[in-house]
């Protein structure tokens, strides 16, 4: 069994079962090449300071980088009775270089190591996250450019609302990612700070640089409060809502891909590297990959649950507990990641049936808003135009017509304010064309859109 560093004031071992219990490595080994990014960093600074020698301080950092290459070379074996990653690596350096190697957690605690560890990795994660975001925005813009003009019926309480064009409906999902992606920017923000020089909770002896080490490690600045550096997670908490909420964006995103899917809908077709089979219905092609992203939404929503209870009541400053901060955080970051990789891919692969969705938006009389708003133009009052509309429908349900099928006569049945130019108003195009203003779905205003995300993208805004 290893040596604990902090074994001094103990008489009697750790219980085995509890050793186990209390230890971290399985999870936090993930973090080694931050820690050992992060104490390079202190040492370099340590001996800067005067606090310890400069020949120290190189053995200091040659064993760790020895101890990097050793754990990515796979030759590293991690100890449960050495409980985390911050001891498994320590412990290894002084195996490594002797005694000198003790002096590294000079003017350092496990606390702010912790804080520091975590807050290098997920900066380095959300960077990979928003590349994937990236792909996914990607693929939108260009599945929405190459089907502009396709048709699809727009939908309030999923009864046919008005029709809109596919390219804009994409085009939503791109604006709900553009906010996810202003998330993960703001909290970055927030995120970006050094907590090391904390020490335990309430600072340290030593007469330490924290700017010299934040400026090392790329940190724009350092926190301001010890107690509150050691005890902080809301960057963690942060990431977690904003992914939360990603997920809800993708949940909803696949759902709709699981509906168009559907032989009852018939608006796409998922490509069958998205897709299994049944084992027992031959016919079947099932969406899974939508469908577990929506299932996902459920641990990503639990995590964040988890971990603001896990936060709740503490008392300052670190206290154990905190030690669950991880499996949290990182099953939320693989699972977005994976979520978003996935999704990226299967909507760069989705064909579209044109025909088919365009059949549907000419059902459930789309375009009766159209022939109230031209009889609104008329110099009628909107709720009578709605009153004249509704029987309009209802007859047309009674007759088995579709409002565009009216003859001019059926239509004055309902109102003589309507002419022969009722017929460039009902159609299709002629309903979606009419939505011009910004953020409408007329070909052009849905044109403008996509030239601004391109020009947005290229960092041209
Ligand atoms: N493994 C611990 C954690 O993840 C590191 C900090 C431990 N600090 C302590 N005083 N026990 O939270």
């Amino acid at each position: 069994m290893s040596k604990k560093p902090w074994a001094g004031r103990f008489t009697q071992p750790t219980d085995q079962f509890v050793e186990a219990f209390t230890a971290s490595i399985d999870f936090d080994q993930r973090l080694y090449r931050y820690d050992i990014q992060g104490s390079i960093a202190h040492a370099r600074m340590l001996a800067r300071q005067g606090i310890i020698g400069d020949g120290e301080a190189q053995a200091i950092v040659d064993g760790l980088e020895a101890i990097l290459a050793d754990i990515e070379g796979g030759d590293f074996e991690f100890s449960v009775s050495l409980e985390d990653i911050h001891m498994n690596i320590e412990a290894r350096l002084i195996e490594r270089i002797g005694p000198v190697g003790g002096k590294l957690h000079t003017a350092r605690s496990r606390n702010d190591q912790v804080a520091l560890d975590i807050r290098l990795y997920l900066r380095d994660e959300l960077n990979r996250i928003r590349e994937y975001l990236d792909r996914l925005q990607e693929a939108l813009l260009d599945q929405a450019e190459s089907n502009l003009g396709v048709i699809m019926p727009g939908y309030t309480h999923l009864q046919t609302a008005q029709p809109v064009l596919f390219s804009h409906h994409l085009l939503a999902y791109y604006e709900m990612l553009r906010r996810d992606a202003g998330r993960f920017a703001d909290l970055f923000k927030r995120l970006n700070v050094l907590p090391l020089g904390a020490g335990a909770l309430a600072g340290t002896t030593f007469p330490i640089d924290r700017e010299f080490v934040a400026e090392q490690l790329g940190f724009a600045g350092v926190t301001r409060n010890s107690l509150d550096s050691v005890s902080d997670r809301d960057f963690a908490l942060e990431f977690c809502a904003a992914a939360a909420i990603l997920m809800m964006h993708l949940s909803r995103f696949s759902e709709e891909l699981i509906l168009w899917s559907s032989a009852d809908f018939d608006f796409i077709t998922l490509s069958d590297a998205f897709c299994t089979g049944s084992s027992i219905m031959p016919q079947k092609k099932n969406p899974d990959v939508p469908e577990l992203v929506r299932g996902k939404t459920g641990r990503v929503y639990g995590n964040l649950m988890g971990l603001l209870t896990v936060m709740k009541a503490l008392p300052l400053a670190y206290n154990k507990d905190m030690q669950e901060d991880k499996e949290p955080l990182f099953d939320t970051l693989d699972t977005v990641t994976g979520c978003l990789k996935v999704f990226a891919d299967m909507v760069a692969q989705l064909s579209v049936k044109a025909d088919s969705m365009r059949q549907a938006a000419a059902r459930g009389f789309s375009t009766a808003t159209d022939v109230a708003d031209y009889v609104v133009r008329k110099g009628v009052p909107f709720r009578d135009a709605h009153e004249i509309v509704g029987k309009t429908v209802r007859y047309c349900i009674e007759q088995g017509k579709d409002i565009p099928e009216l003859s001019l006569a059926e239509f004055r049945r309902f109102s003589e304010h309507i002419d022969q130019d009722i017929y460039d108003y009902v159609t299709l195009e002629a309903s979606i064309n009419a939505r011009r203003a910004t953020g409408g779905t007329a070909r052009e205003a849905v044109e403008r859109e996509i030239a601004l995300a391109r020009r947005e993208r290229a960092g041209r805004i």
